[in-house]
């Protein structure tokens, strides 16, 4: 008999940005304590299976790495699909990468939209012109409705990531600028390094900790 007592959860994560950033780095770090030197290129979809406890319970997180390169990447929206959270990293030793974190949260937010839905958005145009209570209470229930299917599909937990600072030295994005766009995105952010564990298990867990 096994698992018994208590719920076992199971939280899709995704990672995403440019090529060579070290996705799939902070994967195998966090996941089997591994790091290579010399990873190839992604090509297509991957996924660790890595379980954790928080208070008590067994959380286990599905997380999918993909190829930053666009030749290399599997259909979109089924990697999107029913993700909670997501890591968006970038490599702080070469700006390109950085600059793209914009278009890989462009993506992440027509793939798994946080906005109010359309039906949330009728409803609120109508809602000035209604005529009765019974009109408005009915406009009350579509827009949690639309509320909690939008919710449904949404990513919760968004943390940007900026990897390989261990590379200090040659530094091309400062601590401050990841730090601002996060705030301004409304991400959580940590810097990282996949070749000497700095922060991998803590980013991965906050985010899992934040979707459950
Ligand atoms: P794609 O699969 O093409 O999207 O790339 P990726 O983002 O998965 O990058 P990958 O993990 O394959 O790492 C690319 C290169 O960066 C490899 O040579 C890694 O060894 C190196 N690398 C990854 N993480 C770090 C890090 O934290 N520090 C340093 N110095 N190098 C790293
Ligand atoms: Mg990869």
């Amino acid at each position: 008999m096994e698992e018994e007592e208590g719920e076992e959860y199971l939280f899709k994560v995704v990672i995403i940005g440019d090529s060579a950033v070290g996705k799939s780095n902070l994967l195998s770090r966090y996941a089997r304590n591994e790091f290579n030197i010399n990873s190839k290129a992604t090509i297509g979809v991957e996924f660790q299976t890595q379980t954790m406890e928080i208070d008590g319970k067994e959380v286990k997180a599905q997380i999918w790495d993909t190829a930053g390169q666009e030749r290399f990447r599997a259909v979109t929206s089924a990697y999107y699909r029913g993700a909670v959270g997501a890591l968006i990293v970038y490599d702080i030793s070469r700006r390109t990468t950085f600059d793209s974190v914009d278009r890989w949260l462009q993506e992440l937010n027509s793939e798994c939209p946080i906005g109010p839905s359309p039906l949330l958005i009728v409803a609120r145009s109508i809602l000035p012109s209604g005529v009765g209570a019974v009109t408005v209470v009915f406009l009350f229930m579509l827009c949690f409705t639309a509320l909690w299917v939008s919710h449904s599909d949404t990513t919760v937990a968004r943390m940007l990531v900026g990897n390989k600072c261990d590379l200090g030295n040659i530094r091309d994005v400062s601590v401050e600028e990841g730090k601002s766009l996060a705030e301004e995105e409304g991400l959580f952010f940590m810097e990282t390094s996949a070749l000497d564990s700095t922060n991998v298990k803590t980013a991965f867990e906050i985010v899992i900790k934040e979707i459950y």
